[in-house]
């Protein structure tokens, strides 16, 4: 896959540092605090899981990383610079892309036309047909739709388009919202192995989860957020032999 190489210059990083870094990120909603002081820290090649229950504030903390919400305080670093003041264009231009929960997808477009309106920032006729190559490779079900519309798409490969469609930016960092939510267990199986081979080429990834045992089997670190405040972090398999994490996430 190429989706790894993309046709921008790569961010310089020092050596052992995040891509991504959050410092003490608080968020409200008018008077209702939904991140209380998150710190996090995603590395370069890195799955990074954020799992945690309904409303813990997993999608406020993608939506806080894209410049959809404001930060009350806090610092927001994208490899070692601050991302206070960039609008979410320019994050998406500066290698970060958002597949959002619930999907999104344009349902009365085409699968292609879904996956190329990704591509607004690298409109070449070139770097598009490679990119969209690409996808399809990752998920030779949406080559085989490529003219069918995205409404029509069983959710599982609707999540599929939607991570094409996030991928033809060319992201070096990607953030899933929940990829599992609806979808048929087989579907998400692949979904996560895309998401494996995603990393694999190069692209560094956060995602968000509340399929614990799915994300904590894919990812190398996790976090635990629990009513906006990171309760538990480590290594995915230690996390996930941890009596705490398998009495509360894992069902026993
Ligand atoms: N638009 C909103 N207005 C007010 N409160 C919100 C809004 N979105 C989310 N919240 C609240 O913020 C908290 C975190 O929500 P969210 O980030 O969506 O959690 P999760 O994605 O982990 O389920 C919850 O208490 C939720 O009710
Ligand atoms: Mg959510």
């Amino acid at each position: 896959m190429r989706v790894a190489h993309p046709s921008r210059a790569k961010l310089s990083i020092a050596e052992g540092a995040p891509l991504l870094e959050l410092q003490d990120v608080k968020v409200s909603y008018g008077g209702i605090k939904a991140l209380r002081g998150i710190s996090l820290r995603v590395f370069p090649g890195e799955i990074v899981a954020m799992i945690g229950a309904n409303g813990a504030g997993k999608t406020t903390t993608l939506k806080t990383i894209m410049g959809l919400l404001p930060l009350a305080s806090g610092a927001l670093k994208l490899a070692g610079r601050s991302l206070a003041g960039d609008a979410t264009e320019k994050r998406v231009a500066d290698g970060i892309s958002l597949v959002p929960e619930g999907r999104a997808i344009f349902p009365n477009l085409t699968v292609r036309e879904n996956l190329e309106l990704g591509a607004y920032l690298h409109r070449d006729a070139k770097t598009m047909k490679e990119t969209i190559e690409d996808v399809t490779k990752l998920f030779p079900r949406l080559g085989e739709r490529m003219k069918q519309e995205g409404g029509t798409l069983s959710g599982g490969e609707q999540q599929m388009l939607a991570i094409g469609r996030a991928l033809m930016a060319r992201p070096q960092l990607l953030l899933l919202d929940e990829p599992s939510l609806g979808i048929a267990p087989k579907l998400v199986q692949q979904i996560f192995h895309a998401i494996a081979e995603i990393a694999k080429s190069g692209v560094t990834i956060l995602v968000v989860e509340q399929n614990t045992r799915i994300a904590l089997a894919t990812s190398h670190r996790a976090y635990v957020l629990r009513t906006g405040e990171i309760a538990l972090e480590g290594y995915a398999k230690e996390l996930a032999s941890n009596p705490e994490i398998q009495a509360a996430y894992l069902g026993g």
